[in-house]
């Protein structure tokens, strides 16, 4: 197998160890080769730059970021992240990271990526913003915006011409990793489905899903749905998962119930070798 390490950096729960923050949101650092790529920064960057040092990892060394989509949980970080940094950081995401979107429960609030793209520029980011597949480094994908062929997990609303309108989440991609014979797959929210983000990452690369790693925003799911996303991931032949963030605690559960070993549950610090 084509050896990649990934180390959570910000998740709900902190874990076992001494010196790591919890919080909500997602980040993991990708290492291949000489190459370091970040996925998502998290809520806020005094969390993910104290979980950095405390896994002695150097924001300079960071060659890319990929954004899995503008919602503030993942994007939250990236201002202090760049500010730490003496150089530039290219930014892979998709070009609509940046629209204005609110929650209304539990109350009306804003959840959009909380910088604007000059501030971020301004700051060293230089933006690559496609929306089809992108090879990022050698073996290393964007998935590109993802066909949504079955349910999706929609959630709250875009700001447009001052009217609310229902929030698909269409930036929301996933980070293909080629492992030679098989891929893992990681996604930030799962906003555009589970079973659809896998099935969009077999059609661009066609091997086996090893791993699927990340959120797969099933909290707040009814049973139905749940029973689907299991069913779903047997038949599309998902090995192992590794699961966290929005996942849900009963959705965990259920994964467990029915796949065994085959799933761990994230938390900051922990790191998963291919
Ligand atoms: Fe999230
Ligand atoms: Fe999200």
């Amino acid at each position: 197998m084509i050896p990649v390490e990934i180390k959570i950096l910000f998740e709900n729960h902190s874990g076992f160890k001494k010196g790591f923050l919890g919080g909500h949101g997602f980040s993991a650092l990708i290492e291949h080769k000489n190459y370091r790529i970040l996925v998502d920064t998290g809520t806020d960057g005094e969390t993910l730059l104290k979980n950095m040092e405390a896994l002695n990892i150097n924001p300079n060394k960071i060659d890319y970021l990929f954004l899995t989509h503008g919602h503030y949980d993942h994007t939250g970080g990236i201002k202090a992240l760049l500010e730490r940094r003496s150089k530039s950081l290219p930014i892979v995401a998709h070009p609509d990271i940046f629209v204005k979107r609110v929650a209304l429960k539990p109350h009306l609030r804003n959840i959009s990526l909380p910088f604007s793209k000059e501030e971020l520029e301004a700051l060293g980011a230089e933006f690559i913003l496609v929306k089809e597949p992108f090879q990022i480094v050698e073996n290393i994908w964007s998935s590109g915006e993802i066909e949504r062929k079955t349910w999706s997990r929609e959630v709250g609303y875009r700001v447009k011409n001052g009217k609310l309108i229902k929030d698909d989440v269409r930036d929301d991609m996933a980070l293909i990793l080629d492992l030679g014979d098989v891929m893992g797959v990681i996604t930030g929210c799962g906003h555009s489905g589970i079973l659809n983000i896998i099935m969009h990452a077999q059609n661009l690369l066609n091997k086996p899903v090893k791993a699927l790693i990340g959120g797969f925003h099933l909290i707040g799911s009814n049973e139905k749905l749940l029973k689907d996303a299991i069913r779903g991931l047997k038949e599309l032949g998902v090995q192992k998962l590794y699961a966290g963030h929005c996942t849900g605690f009963e959705a965990i559960a259920s994964f467990m119930h029915t796949f065994g070993k085959n799933v761990e549950p994230l938390y900051v610090g922990k790191v998963i070798e291919f």
